[in-house]
């Protein structure tokens, strides 16, 4: 069926990306145009979506500096439907909000809830990589749409440290990114384990190793998003304290704010790898070719 990929010019380069693996993989339709943006010296924004669109709608918006991106998201997603598409689909390579799943004080928002039925009310499908969902299972409990698809990028990530480090010991700075080591040590045949975390603030946290004797081991600390950087620091200072000849970082999302690359650089760790769900110069692996199979799949 016809569809139109909708991108914005800043992620351009990616959609294309997209644009290419999926036609690789169909002979359908799949027209890739950048919805044009104007904002008013007062701050507000005009958008304006190619016409005729197809049918099918895929928006392309990964959600990393998230807050304007969600007034995007409500303009377009609103205004494809008034030009008569269907089906649309999000394609948000991070999906920012999911890590607040709970009401820790009386009175907090729960965004993944407020955020997630704000995409279900606009989108018919949201494809997404390694949402960080904690106390839910599944992205379609944060996210009630009709379609809610989750890839990873534990393979990709996975290939490339058996290329960079083989046979390396993958480590999950805590309990939650277990999912992704187990996926990715099964690939090829790597040790895992798993720490323990306790968050006490934004740039505080305290993490237990496990029980492994750490002495001239290669560690590479797998998770699904670095933010400030700390919880790698505490796990790469832990490390190398008991041992560990080498601690390098692999990630799917490379959010890295403000000094994270310097906070995990001073803790002694060598390499900082990425997935290209986020633009950043660590990216060396990418998930576009399982988004391009998610998408023919819905
Ligand atoms: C949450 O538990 C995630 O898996 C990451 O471990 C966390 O978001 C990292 O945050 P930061 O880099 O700010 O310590």
């Amino acid at each position: 069926m016809a569809t139109t990929l909708l991108c914005f010019e800043d992620e351009q380069e990616a959609a294309q990306r997209l644009h290419h693996a999926f036609q690789e993989l169909a002979d359908d339709t799949f027209e890739l145009s950048v919805v044009e943006r104007h904002r008013f010296p007062d701050g507000e924004l005009k958008l304006r979506l190619p016409t005729p669109l197809h049918d099918r709608v895929v928006l392309w918006r990964g959600l990393h500096q998230p807050n304007e991106k969600l007034v995007e998201l409500l303009l377009v997603a609103r205004t494809a439907r008034q030009l008569g598409a269907f089906h649309i689909s999000l394609v948000a390579p991070y999906l920012a909000y999911m890590r607040q799943d709970i009401a820790f004080r009386p009175g907090e928002a729960v965004s993944q809830r407020v955020v997630g039925g704000f995409l279900a009310d606009l989108f018919d499908a949201v494809v997404t990589v390694d949402p960080h969902l904690h106390r839910v299972a599944t992205l379609q409990e944060a996210v009630p749409v009709p379609q809610a698809v989750v890839v990873s990028g534990a393979a990709v990530l996975a290939d490339w440290v058996a290329q960079r480090r083989p046979g390396a010991l993958l480590l999950g700075p805590d309990e939650e990114a277990a999912q992704w080591v187990a996926q990715a040590a099964a690939r090829h045949g790597n040790p895992s384990a798993v720490c323990r975390k306790e968050r006490h603030g934004d740039k505080s946290v305290a993490i237990t190793l496990p029980p492994v004797d750490w002495a001239g081991q290669q560690v590479v600390i797998l998770d699904d998003v670095a933010s400030t950087g700390h919880t790698v620091a505490q796990a790469a200072r832990l490390l190398l304290a008991a041992g560990a000849a080498s601690v390098d970082v692999a990630v799917t999302h490379a959010l890295f704010a403000g000094d994270a690359i310097e906070v995990m650089r001073h803790a002694g760790v060598g390499e900082v790898w990425s997935t290209d769900c986020i633009p950043h110069s660590s990216n060396v692996a990418s998930v576009t070719p399982v988004l391009a199979q998610a998408l023919l799949a819905l």
